[in-house]
């Protein structure tokens, strides 16, 4: 006797979707984020197993093969991958989700070209992952390091792109209308060579903002791809796919469209407008570079009113969070009054420094992001700058700046400016730092951890 599971497994799809509702939910507050992540999880793991209860599947023992080496390398590398690295461990795997749901449109579209409405949605799923996975595969190459993270510019490259783009559709088109696979293979070259042409004049500084957008992307394809099973092997159960690739994609338009804004840039305008491929012009710097001790700026923060602490990348790579809050705590021990500025794209990837200062205790309403406490930089007496470059960089005010036109935080207007870093190292945009030749800035170089260390024990002993 045979039972058909396909009721419970529909009831439990509900339950994993309604579960990934919360889950984005929880994800909206740092408070709350890391059990989103946990919710969204369980609901992911949920909706694979029980999909296996699917009457009419067949090849159980191939698709848990897959999924013990597909979940065993993720699991794998997500364990030991650095915080700094996340942004191209994301790429990579949003770009995986791309070529999975390209992949899958592939042999919808091999199996049921005839099949009328489906094969739309399939040809729309494929398009959208295969743009996905070779855009996301360039951002892995370009933030790993393994490819020049400058914007490559082709001449005539909207011409180029924009044709590209319009014969693989031909193709794809053109091979539903005539019931030919044989089309298929040019469409899906001409999309993937599309994914690259796209991608390759986004400079790395844009990176983030377009490895949103191809999530997005993919949830999309995702969603059009379980509208396609679900009038095939899938039946009602595809409905698990529409939703949560909806969800993705809906979540991943909303965060692009936010750090777009963060950066005062229109999406547009990070896709094709070569963002930093222009070379710096103009503003000779005038000034020098002033050294300051430990036991200096130790006294200058001591004797503040009000300390704005600006973390950055270089704190991140020092794992210095620990020693930030033991100088918070020794700080406002002393009655000093110390706030956190986060600039949205400090370090490598979206929340980068609240992750690592709510890791560290730091209260969340010390943190206050660069539109709440821009206009308090003037009343700061000392701005404590640990391993940020880029995102307090004058220049950015500057025109013909690479810079130009990103909001920074403005630390340049505190009574006193303290930069934490190794040496004469640039930020990741690569061009000069005006704030740091200032009257008002002082330099305290070293490792940040062991910079931050000296700075708490000078303070303890003063
Ligand atoms: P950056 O501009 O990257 O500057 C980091 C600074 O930290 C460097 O000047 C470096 O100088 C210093 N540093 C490195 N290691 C250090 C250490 N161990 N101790 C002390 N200092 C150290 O950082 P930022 O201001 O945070 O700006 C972020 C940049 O990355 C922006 O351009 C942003 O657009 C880009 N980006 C952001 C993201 C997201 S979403 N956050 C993703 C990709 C790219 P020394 O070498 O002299 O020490």
């Amino acid at each position: 006797m045979s039972f058909d599971l396909t009721p419970v497994v529909d009831a439990v799809y509900v339950v994993a979707i309604l579960v990934f509702i919360l889950g984005l939910k929880a994800m909206s507050s740092p408070a709350t984020a890391r059990r989103g992540i946990v919710y969204a999880g369980v609901a992911m793991l949920v909706a694979v197993v029980v999909v296996f209860g699917v009457s009419g599947l067949s090849n159980f023992a191939l698709i848990a093969l897959a999924v013990i080496i597909g979940g065993g390398a993720g699991w794998y590398w997500a364990r030991v991958v650095k915080m700094t690295a996340m942004p191209q461990m994301v790429a990579m795997f949003n770009g995986m989700g791309g070529g999975a749901a390209g992949a899958i449109a592939a042999v919808e579209l091999l199996t049921n070209l005839h099949a009328g409405a489906t094969v739309g949605l399939s040809l729309a799923g494929a398009t959208i992952g295969g743009i996905s996975i070779a855009g996301s595969m360039i951002a892995f190459l370009k933030l790993q390091g393994w490819m020049p993270s400058r914007p490559v510019v082709l001449p005539a490259r909207q011409v180029v792109n924009f044709t590209v783009l319009v014969i693989g559709l031909g193709f794809g088109a053109y091979s539903v209308l005539a019931v030919n696979s044989f089309y298929l293979l040019p469409f899906f070259v001409l999309l993937l060579l599309y994914g690259l042409l796209l991608t390759l004049p986004i400079g790395g500084a844009d990176m983030p903002v377009v490895i949103s957008l191809f999530n997005a992307l993919t949830g999309i394809a995702v969603a059009l791809d379980g509208f396609a099973l679900v009038n095939g092997p899938l039946g009602d159960a595809g409905y698990g796919m529409v939703i949560a690739g909806t969800l993705v994609g809906a979540a991943g338009s909303l965060l692009t469209l936010l750090m777009a804004r963060a950066m005062n840039r229109s999406l547009t305008n990070v896709l094709f407008g070569a963002f930093g491929a222009k070379e710096e012009t103009g503003g000779t710097i005038a000034g020098s570079l002033k050294p300051i001790s430990p036991e200096d700026a130790a006294s200058l923060l001591e004797y503040s009113g009000l300390v704005i602490v600006a973390p950055g990348y270089g704190m991140a790579v020092a794992q210095a969070q620990q020693k930030v809050k033991e100088l918070f705590d020794v700080l406002t021990g002393k009655g000093v009054n110390v706030k956190f500025a986060i600039h949205p794209v400090a370090g490598r990837m979206p929340g980068h420094m609240n992750v690592l200062l709510a890791e560290a205790g730091i209260p969340y309403d010390h943190l206050f992001d660069r539109d709440e406490i821009n206009a308090e930089f003037p009343n700061a007496d000392v701005v404590l700058v640990i391993g940020a470059n880029d995102v307090v960089n004058p220049a950015a005010r500057r025109t013909g700046s690479p810079l130009e036109g990103m909001p920074i935080l403005d630390v340049d207007k505190a009574r006193n400016v303290i930069v934490v870093k190794r040496g004469q190292g640039k930020g990741f945009a690569g061009i000069e730092n005006e704030l740091f030749y200032k009257d008002n800035c002082r330099m305290l170089y070293g490792d940040a951890q062991q910079v931050v260390g000296e700075l708490v024990q000078a303070i303890k002993h003063a």
